[in-house]
């Protein structure tokens, strides 16, 4: 695949703004509208885990007005969008009537550009699909400079795209979850050193660590239950209020010390003091160390903050 379409790709099931994209450029109009139908359009995961309509809309508005104005090239003067994608795109619109499957590029740009309001309400949960892959990155799938899509891993998660939710953070992905993955992936060994490699899901209440009722409860939980080797923690410093408990947590959950137990915990960097304030707090209660990840390249394309120098990555002991 071109690696322009592998962006387009990557950028599409990341639920990129349409105004943010990179409308492949030198590559010919067929090759786009092929891209289109058969990498996206028709591909099974598309139909299974798509990006939810709201985004689609805006999406494929943008894609086909710019099929539309692409100059025609001589080896594609019979060049039409494919109805399907047309289609696709007026079964995301609310029934207005319109009329498909015209072949006129001037008429379909008229019609698309009536099609759609874009959308002020707040975002809808969505299949959000990241595509990755393991270290190294040696590029044995770059032949002829394209890429090759079965070296890459898909992860598919449907998150809630509001930024605050029930007085929570929203059911997203933020970018220091994204800078702790890609130093994971460079890194296996951090997680691959015991044989056992079982990932525990399970919600907690920080404040529990600092409240006298609730301490033993959290204790034998963290400790006897969970008994993590490793704790992974990313962005779960963002008000100075959380601290305490947080450090309390993180020191229930690294006892003893003689375990040798570890935390990566990686932090977006939004208020300097806060997270001067964690570092301090930090530094009384554990041994830490900064980890500069110089994560070689972004695997992940993150669409809300976007600034991976403002992640910083720390590796704590007790
Ligand atoms: C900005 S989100 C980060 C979520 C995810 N780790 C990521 O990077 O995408 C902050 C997280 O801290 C958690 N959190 C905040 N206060 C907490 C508390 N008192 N106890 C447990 N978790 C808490 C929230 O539930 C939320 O998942």
């Amino acid at each position: 695949m071109d690696p322009q379409l592998f962006i387009l790709l990557q950028d599409f099931y990341s639920l990129k703004p349409t105004n943010k994209l990179n409308f492949p450029k030198g590559v010919s109009p067929t090759k786009i509208n092929d891209f289109l139908l058969i990498d996206i359009l028709f591909d099974s995961h598309f139909q299974q885990y798509p990006p939810s309509q709201q985004y689609q809309k805006q999406f494929w508005k943008w894609a086909i007005e710019n099929l539309e104005q692409m100059p025609v090239e001589d080896n594609d003067d019979d060049f039409e969008v494919d109805v399907s994608i047309y289609k696709h795109y007026f079964s995301l619109l609310p029934s207005s009537g319109l009329v498909i499957g015209l072949s006129h590029p001037e008429t379909q740009n008229q019609i698309c550009g009536r099609g759609i309001a874009l959308h002020t309400a707040a975002p809808s949960n969505s299949y959000v699909t990241h595509f990755w892959r393991p270290y190294p990155m040696s590029d044995p799938e770059v032949v002829d400079a394209l890429v090759d899509l079965k070296h890459y891993q898909r992860t598919t998660l449907l998150e809630s795209r509001t930024t605050i939710e029930s007085g929570t953070t929203g059911l997203r992905t933020w970018l220091a979850s994204f800078v702790l993955a890609e130093y994971l992936i460079a890194h296996p060994n951090v997680l691959t050193t015991s044989s056992n490699v079982d990932i525990n899901y399970s919600t907690l209440d920080w404040s529990a660590a600092i409240d006298i009722e609730r301490k033993k409860m959290l204790q034998v939980f963290l400790q006897q239950q969970v008994n993590a080797d490793i704790i992974l923690g990313a962005d779960v410093v963002f008000d100075p209020a959380l601290i305490p408990a947080l450090i309390a947590t993180l020191k229930m959950a690294l006892s003893p010390k003689e375990s040798n137990k570890q935390g990566l915990i990686a932090l977006t960097m939004r208020n300097p003091s806060t997270l001067q304030q964690f570092i301090n707090q930090a530094n009384e209660a554990f041994q830490v160390e900064d980890i500069h990840t110089g994560s070689p390249q972004r695997l992940f394309s993150e669409t809300l903050e976007g600034r991976t120098e403002d992640v910083k990555l720390f590796l704590i002991r007790l």
